[in-house]
């Protein structure tokens, strides 16, 4: 690599540092620093707007987050074995709560509102034993409206949204929008639209 190109590669990424911390200031960096430790493998982490700071209770499984934003009471809880998966772009707000007994993805610039639950595992069986669990799975640009609970085994397409209180028990089709507890589709949006 010639070293005119070298030098505007390092000048790109100095200019796109300064702009992040114009944006968000320094210390939701500095706090972000603190959160990331306990990450696999992670971005630029900001954690927003005060305390508590996100709290990441990892008993021995895998979180690797690209990019993302995390507000005060966020509960990050991964157990033995088990995987976070959470996209660039994406935040979660206040409060949320994020449990995976095996598997968990949250794709890229998706919106997790205030106080949601996603969990792969009912954590107790109905009638004892092995609390049954099946993955979840977030698409891309999904926003999930507050206190909105997704349940073990579903998967939301691209680009859908949950409304505020759903609990989505079931699959969710792209560009769709479900509420309700049950979730069912009140809508289905249109391509680019
Ligand atoms: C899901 C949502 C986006 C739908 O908005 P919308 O397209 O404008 O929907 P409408 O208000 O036209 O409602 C359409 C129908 O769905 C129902 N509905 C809308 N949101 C609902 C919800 N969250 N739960 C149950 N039913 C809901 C309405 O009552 C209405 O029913 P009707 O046709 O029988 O009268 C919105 O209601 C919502 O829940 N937004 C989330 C807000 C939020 O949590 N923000 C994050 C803050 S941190």
């Amino acid at each position: 690599m010639s070293a005119a190109l070298m030098l505007g590669r390092l000048l790109d990424t100095e200019l796109r540092v300064v702009r992040r911390l114009r944006r968000h200031g320094v210390m939701p960096h500095l706090l972000g620093l603190w959160v990331r430790r306990h990450f696999h493998r992670a971005g630029v982490v900001l954690a927003c707007g005060g305390f508590p700071l996100a709290s990441i209770d990892d008993r021995g499984g895998r979180i690797e987050v690209g990019s993302c934003a995390f507000f005060p009471g966020v509960r990050i809880e991964c157990w033995r074995g088990a995987t976070i998966r959470i996209g660039s772009g994406t935040y979660l707000n206040r409060g949320t709560e994020i449990v995976a007994a095996h598997s968990v993805t949250i794709g890229r610039d998706c919106k997790i509102a205030r106080d949601v639950i996603i969990m792969d595992t009912d954590q107790h069986g109905i009638r004892g034993g092995t609390p049954p669990r099946a993955d979840v799975v977030i698409g891309d640009r999904v926003w999930i409206g507050a206190r909105a609970i997704v349940l073990k085994g579903v998967a939301i397409g691209d680009d859908s949204v949950v409304g505020a209180g759903a609990v989505v028990s079931r699959d969710v089709p792209a560009r769709t929008v479900v509420a309700g507890s049950p979730a069912r589709v009140i809508r289905t949006l249109l391509e680019g639209g």
